[in-house]
């Protein structure tokens, strides 16, 4: 009988041999209804026998339910290891990297981001930035007008005024916007995105303009940037320069206007200009992305299509 508990092999086979053993008419209920006549030593033979083999079921009931649980967690195991199946990951898109990447660069060297409206005002746009109504400058940007008089931003040049205006002096401020010019080529979009920096304080002068631009191109491109400056002519600046980085096979490439802030746009944000002075540039970092990554038209940017954007690396 012990054997044959020991060597049963499933739960069913165990369940039967137990019912035939102590159930209605099993064996050992048999012996222990018929124990009457019996001498002492011969019952407690039985008792005794009667505890064994109900441990013994015990034990094997135990063994064989840890073993089908066994058995159920092999079958339904997952191995979280494994590789998944390839997955299609978004990523940033090449501009908002460089954004990004261009953020964090003024950020370190001090400089906090300001904000304005894509459709701006007269005053914001031109007349303030020392471009009033019938100045030729106006003729520079190709502008989009609203019939209300605001136009589609040209330039973030705006954001300028809007942060003096409301922080005043001193004041070292980066913004970065989609601007609108009514141009259309593989080198323009009648939307591109700008970015401009302004710091005025007492004593800023424009070697503090020229190290700064070197330090954010040298930082962004990851290598020593040689940059030039040449004259120029912006209204709310002066002197005016345009910048250049030395690129591939020492060709110069044009990134964008700075220069001192004109003493009348610091007037007309209320700064007064026998205090304080201070720098401004601007550059389309649409473009600083496309020579980062290699990339020869400005309008794949902005297509959206999923295809270029793998092609391109991102
Ligand atoms: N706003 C000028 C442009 O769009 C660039 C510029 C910015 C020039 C700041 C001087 C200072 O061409």
């Amino acid at each position: 009988m012990k054997d044959k508990i020991k060597n049963t092999k499933t739960l069913e086979d165990l369940q039967k041999l137990y019912s035939d053993t102590f159930g209605k008419n099993g064996t050992m209920t048999l012996q222990l209804k018929n124990m009457a006549n019996l001498s002492n030593d011969e019952r407690a033979a039985i008792n005794a026998e009667n505890s064994e083999l109900r441990q013994l079921f015990k034990e094997k009931q135990n063994e064989l339910e840890l073993a089908a649980l066994n058995a159920k967690l092999a079958t339904e195991y997952v191995d979280v290891t494994l590789d998944n199946e390839p997955q299609n990951h978004g990523t940033l898109h090449p501009l908002t990297q460089s954004l990004k990447e261009l953020s964090a660069i003024l950020e370190s060297f001090g400089f906090t981001l300001c904000t304005g409206p894509e459709i701006e005002d007269d005053w914001h746009n031109f007349t303030a930035l020392n471009t009033p109504e019938y100045h030729p400058a106006r003729d520079m940007q190709d502008t989009f007008f609203l019939k209300n008089g605001n136009v589609m931003r040209t330039q973030t040049s705006a954001i300028q005024i809007r942060a003096m205006e409301k922080i005043g002096a001193p004041i070292k401020i980066f913004a970065i916007g989609s601007t609108y010019r009514k141009e259309l080529d593989a080198t323009h979009s009648a939307m591109f995105g700008q970015m401009e920096g302004l710091y005025v304080d007492k004593n800023i002068t424009m070697s503090d303009l020229v190290a700064t631009l070197r330090n954010l191109l040298s930082r962004f491109f990851e290598r020593e940037i040689e940059i030039r400056i040449r004259p120029s002519y912006f209204p709310f600046t002066e002197p005016s320069i345009e910048f250049d980085m030395k690129w591939d096979k020492g060709k110069w490439i044009e990134l964008g206007g700075a220069g001192m802030v004109h003493p009348n746009v610091l007037r007309n944000c209320k700064i007064n200009p026998d205090e304080y002075q201070g720098f401004a540039f601007g550059f389309g970092w649409d473009r600083m992305a496309m020579l980062k990554y290699g990339l020869n038209d400005i309008r794949a940017f902005y297509d959206g299509d999923v295809r270029w954007l793998k092609n391109s690396g991102f």
